[in-house]
């Protein structure tokens, strides 16, 4: 049985990020430059601090793939942080003598995974706990998320996303469906409209002015899924379930909605189901007239765009930092300040993308699973081609 997975490894100013994504089948067009465009999307954002000027990602290919091709082995990825230059030892591996400046750092930032990382793993630098708690490592999930996204476009799965509220803005006045995702990329903080475009940036403004940071919500579309993928058997198997597991693992990630989730719950049952209509004309033989549901029904796909917004609060990091606690001694004091950024909304959303396609592309492999990408691609039309038996009678 092949099973997909990925494993990242490395620290936030250590050497780099290792990634490991296995169970992509051979025949695969995989290419460095197609992971290190998606990684790039990851680093603009207005709002974003000093870091991303120093890194510019990009994923060096180590194995699994041969002369641009997978091979259906594990491929390796190694992401060097450009940063740990200024760290070498301060971040060594080996040890360090006495008299170098190890940048301990002892004074908890609330919201951060200081406290609790702390008492967990007894560690008396906050350094230890910080420095993989970082979003860094989600420069790896991205790498590993633009080999998923690739697999699934070779079944005509594309993926998207835009912030949809930056602080106490909403941006949502852009229909999903009429989204123009080429308008959501020429924009710093992501957003579908001019109007948003503005007042997002203004919002960004006004908090750094005020010396805090603001959250917001990023939506997560795909375009293109069949029906069926997940199921309705068992709860782990579940699509809605799964996709919410892996947006709430994103750092900072407090809420997830599935379609127009919370909404719904505002009307009567009429104006929230999906009514259904024959269509022979749709490769499903139905069609659905809304998406309140957000492609997913019963656990499984339904052929309709699948929709996640995702909720993302503010960076805890702050240049007038929260009062706080040493660690150590237990004195009152003001929290640390480790560079950082204002804003993440729109950096986080490459990062929902990886994960929807990370997600979706484990699902796609169990249902149409091979060793091949043509053996796919086989299943895959074989089982839309038994559509037809549907609705004809
Ligand atoms: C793209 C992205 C960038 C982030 N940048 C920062 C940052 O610069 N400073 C910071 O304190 N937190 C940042 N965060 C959030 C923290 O990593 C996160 O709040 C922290 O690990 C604690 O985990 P939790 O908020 O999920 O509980 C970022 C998150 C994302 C998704």
């Amino acid at each position: 049985m092949t099973t997909f997975r990925y494993l990242t490894a490395g620290e936030s100013h250590g050497p780099g990020l290792t990634v490991i994504v296995e169970g992509i089948p051979a025949g695969l067009e995989v290419t460095e430059e197609y992971i290190e465009k998606q990684m790039s999307r990851r680093q603009k954002g207005y709002g974003s601090g000093g870091r991303m000027k120093i890194e510019k990602d990009r994923a060096d290919l180590r194995s699994g793939v041969r002369h641009g091709i997978s091979l259906g082995s594990p491929i390796a990825m190694w992401i060097e942080n450009k940063d740990f230059a200024n760290w070498t030892e301060a971040m060594s591996v080996s040890e360090v003598g006495d008299d170098v400046d190890k940048k301990v750092y002892t004074k908890i930032v609330p919201g951060h995974a200081d406290f609790p990382g702390a008492l967990k793993y007894v560690q008396h630098d906050l350094r230890n706990v910080l420095e993989r708690a970082s979003a860094r490592e989600t420069a790896a999930r991205v790498a590993a998320g633009s080999i998923a996204r690739r697999l699934l476009e070779e079944i005509g799965i594309s993926i998207h996303s835009r912030s949809v509220a930056t602080g106490d803005q909403d941006g949502r006045s852009v229909a999903t469906e009429d989204v123009d995702w080429d308008v959501v990329e020429g924009s710093e903080v992501r957003a579908s409209d001019a109007d948003a475009d503005a007042r997002f940036k203004a919002a960004i403004d006004k908090s750094k002015k005020e010396r805090t940071t603001i959250g917001g919500v990023f939506e997560v579309v795909a375009f293109g899924a069949p029906v069926g993928l997940g199921s309705h058997v068992h709860w782990d198997r579940k699509l809605d379930a799964r996709l919410a597991y892996s947006m709430m693992s994103i750092n900072a990630v407090k809420g997830v909605e599935i379609g127009t989730g919370f909404a719904n719950t505002r009307k009567p049952g009429r104006e929230v189901q999906d009514v259904i209509e024959p269509d022979s004309s749709d490769p499903r033989r139905f069609k659905q007239i809304t998406n309140h549901a957000g492609g997913i029904e019963g656990g499984m796909s339904n052929g309709n765009p699948i929709v996640v917004n995702v909720a993302i609060k503010p960076i805890a990091t702050m240049t007038n930092p929260l009062p706080s606690v040493d660690i150590n001694t237990g004195e009152l004091v003001d929290a640390a300040y480790n560079r950082s950024d204002i804003c993440q909304v729109a950096r986080a959303c490459p990062v929902g993308e990886a994960m929807m396609a990370l997600t979706l592309a484990e699902a796609m492999l169990e249902k149409f699973g091979g060793d091949s990408l043509d053996e796919i691609k086989r299943n895959y039309a074989g089982y839309v081609e038994s559509h037809q038996e549907f609705g004809n009678s």
